[in-house]
């Protein structure tokens, strides 16, 4: 049976002006409070501030895409974790591909902000994930493993809890092509054992880990029902407040079914 409080957890990316976010916010308002799930939006900086202002009368959380190591310096155009912790920012995300691919972010700066973000009380989502190439050649648990090792190292036992890991293949972004929920499901319980060996079986089977890559209203339903998925990233589909409702309405569902 199953007894789930979901993770359902939106990427905007670079989307969405102010206008198309407070229009987001307010139809996304009109329907949110009843739900169980916990829910996450990841949005642009710009938005952070509105989104919050409107969400804070809902049981939903703002997160940003992004942050700095340092708490504050000579670092032209970045944003501190104590910036947004002091606005009122819940959950950070961190080790996204896109950001590992295009802004040159190494296991190494991960590994950095992770520190910074769990020395705050802030919720760090970590994404991993294999290429296409490395699942080809049979090597993507290695990859993984290694992603997270490299993430968390000196990352102790009592922060480990602030942390949720989203594995994301990385030939499964925004490309339509959704990993089977077996294929997810065999990843996000290798991850398990990863931080079970990495910080006790307790704090294992208590881990949180979420499913992301073309997640939509049509697939999510089997991706939640499987064992050891807790929750989604949703990139694309987040974007449509109708969209991500139904996610969510989906994720509420089969947590109801398990209570029943
Ligand atoms: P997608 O993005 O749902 O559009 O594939 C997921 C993500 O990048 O977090």
């Amino acid at each position: 049976m199953i007894q789930k409080k979901f993770i359902v957890a939106g990427n905007w990316k670079m989307n969405k002006t102010i206008e198309e976010s407070n229009a987001f916010m307010s139809k996304f308002a009109s329907y949110v409070q009843q739900y169980k799930s916990e829910i996450i939006l990841l949005v642009p900086y710009t938005n952070i501030e509105s989104c919050i202002s409107i969400s804070s009368r809902l049981n939903i959380k703002i997160g940003a895409q992004n942050f700095h190591w340092d708490d504050f310096g000579a670092f032209t155009g970045e944003i501190s974790v104590p910036m947004l912790s002091k606005m009122g920012v819940k959950s950070l995300l961190v080790g996204h591909s896109e950001r590992r691919r295009y802004f040159g972010e190494t296991d190494e700066i991960i590994n950095r902000k992770i520190k910074k973000a769990v020395s705050s009380d802030i919720n760090v989502i970590l994404c991993v994930g294999e290429t296409s190439e490395q699942r080809e050649c049979n090597k993507e648990k290695k990859s993984v493993m290694l992603q997270i090792k490299r993430a968390l190292s000196g990352v102790s036992k009592t922060n480990i809890a602030q942390i949720y890991i989203a594995y994301e293949p990385i030939w499964a972004i925004g490309t339509g092509k959704v990993a089977t929920p077996q294929q997810a499901n065999q990843m996000c319980r290798f991850i398990r054992m990863c931080i079970e060996n990495m910080y006790g079986t307790e704090e294992g089977m208590n881990f949180k880990i979420l499913y992301g890559g073309s997640v939509t209203e049509e697939n999510c339903r089997e991706i939640f029902l499987m064992t050891d998925i807790d929750g989604v990233l949703v990139g694309g589909a987040s974007l449509d407040p109708d969209k991500f409702e139904s996610i969510i309405k989906i994720a509420d569902s089969i947590s109801n079914e398990g209570s029943d």
